[in-house]
């Protein structure tokens, strides 16, 4: 059965071990804040703040912001313990774990079989806790469609950049654009193949963090691009990029109207008998339905008219 659907708009990221940083992000109206635990954080502080994350997760108003974590990846010491120790604290206040690094399906299986002990041992709501995992190797990337399908505990499946061109050898800068001349996108190949694997399971696509906090207006060219591409949200890893991703990855009242107009035209067809009619000049049928009824969905789950 299909989990209830989540605003992702923008998902910001937040270092567990920097408590100065909690309530500025609990206040930054993203769709999800995850305190990160893995390499945000150094690796001598990756123990002490689990209990700084479970902490604020409990305590701080979070609003309607939905509350995550960044454990370590599978093949790592911590990730036993970030699981464990943070929910046992955290309880329900905990809403969804990022994993990274993920490269088979198995790595999925062990973290949903951990959190389905944990959660029977402390007597949480069975499979409560939602999964995100971040496709960053090229491992993961060749085998997203077993990972897409692997537990029935994810919602998301989010292309981490940053780590996937270390892994595919590629040659770019810190904002991970290529410094030699390439022509297109980089990362469309990688970034297709996720959301395609995405939607044929039923979860949402993020797209990647974007690291120069000060150019706004390429965030925002880069929200719009994975947009148009069917992405949900975008990572943010700074409290400014969080508004620009809401507005990006949201339907405008424009679209929303023509929706509602596409939905009510190819409805009055129907009701003639026709599958297919014309507004505005335009074809309207059954696909164009199925487009309207996208956007009338994300509105609703937004709260927009
Ligand atoms: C995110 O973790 C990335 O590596 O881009
Ligand atoms: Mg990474």
């Amino acid at each position: 059965m299909a989990r209830p659907p989540r605003p992702r708009r923008s998902e910001l990221a937040t270092p567990a071990s920097n408590e100065r940083m909690f309530a500025k992000a609990a206040a930054s109206g993203a769709d999800m804040v995850f305190l990160d635990l893995e390499d945000a954080c150094a690796p001598a502080e990756r123990e002490s703040a689990r209990g700084k994350a479970a902490k604020a997760l409990r305590e701080l108003d979070w609003g309607r912001t939905t509350r995550a974590i960044r454990m370590n990846g599978v093949d790592t010491r911590w990730a036993y313990g970030d699981v464990i120790d943070v929910v046992t604290d955290a309880r329900e206040a905990l809403q969804t774990i990022i994993v990274p690094k993920v490269r088979h399906a198995r790595d999925v299986w062990w973290v949903d079989t951990l959190l389905t002990q944990v959660e029977e041992w402390i007597d949480l709501p069975r499979k409560g806790i939602a999964l995100e995992v971040l496709i960053e190797e090229t491992e993961g990337l060749e085998n997203v469609g077993e990972i897409a399908r692997s537990s029935d505990r994810l919602e998301a499946i989010i292309f981490g950049a940053g780590d996937f061109s270390a892994s595919q050898g590629a040659r770019v800068d810190t904002n991970f654009d290529p410094v030699v001349p390439y022509p297109g996108d980089l990362w469309h190949y990688a970034r297709s193949r996720i959301v395609v694997a995405a939607r044929s399971a039923g979860v949402d696509a993020i797209d990647a963090p974007f690291p120069n906090y000060r150019t706004p207006d390429a965030y925002r060219t880069a929200c719009d691009q994975a947009a148009a591409m069917g992405y949900s949200g975008k990572w943010a890893i700074h409290p400014s990029q969080v508004d620009i991703a809401n507005d990006a990855f949201a339907p405008t009242s424009d679209e929303i109207a023509h929706a509602r107009r596409v939905v009510a035209a190819y409805r009055d067809a129907e009701a003639n008998g026709l599958g297919a009619t014309g507004l505005d000049g335009m074809l309207v049928d059954a696909a164009h339905l199925r487009h309207a009824a996208t956007v009338a969905a994300t509105a609703d789950l937004l709260g927009l008219s």
